[in-house]
């Protein structure tokens, strides 16, 4: 797919084929996360790769709008530094939002579909994760290839017009 067709195809996809992902495929995603810019450099993420469908069902336990992670064909748990200071946490939000965006465009150029999952029982997500105590898992991007059409691009998605969203010199 183009750029412009992917970024323009993407949507939050919450029901998946029984298709796999082909491990080339899980690691490009991955890879586009890995890739993606962050303040400083820090790169303040690390990426736990779940295909396991018993780890899917128990992930998907974590938050109640979660529920697609158990029928999903693998699951990125993002995690970062549990920090306490605001401005650390702030910075690694933003830096995650573009790691979870380049993910998800480069799926949707392989035509997987992706759905977000906040985390709401941390304690659970370690448990299943396993991940270091000074860590928390922020979010969870489930991703498989869409159970009811596939990615095209949308001619008209729900968004704000974009006269309304966009200023140009002042506001
Ligand atoms: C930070 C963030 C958290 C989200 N959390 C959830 C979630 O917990 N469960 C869910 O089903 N969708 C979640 N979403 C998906 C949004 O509801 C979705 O992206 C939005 O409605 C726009 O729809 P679209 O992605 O199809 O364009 C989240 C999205 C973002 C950016």
């Amino acid at each position: 797919m183009e750029t412009w067709d992917a970024i323009r195809a993407r949507r939050n996809v919450r029901q998946y084929s029984d298709r796999p992902i082909a491990p080339e495929d899980l690691d490009r995603i991955v890879e586009a996360g890995r890739r993606s810019p962050s303040s400083m450099n820090t790169q303040p993420w690390d990426f736990v790769l779940v295909t396991g469908r018993q780890q899917l069902v128990e992930l998907a336990k974590v938050w109640q709008y979660g529920r697609h992670v158990a029928g999903s064909a693998a699951t990125v748990a993002v995690v970062v530094p549990d920090s306490e200071d605001p401005g650390t946490r702030e910075s690694i939000e933003y830096d995650i939002g573009q790691a979870t965006t380049s993910m998800m465009i480069a799926a949707a150029d392989l035509g997987i579909g992706s759905g977000h999952s906040a985390v709401r029982d941390q304690d659970l997500a370690r448990t299943v994760l396993g991940h270091p105590s000074d860590r928390r898992c922020a979010v969870l991007i489930a991703f498989g290839y869409p159970a009811d059409r596939p990615l095209v691009p949308i001619k008209r998605p729900k968004r704000r017009p974009f006269e309304e969203v966009v200023h140009r010199d002042t506001w």
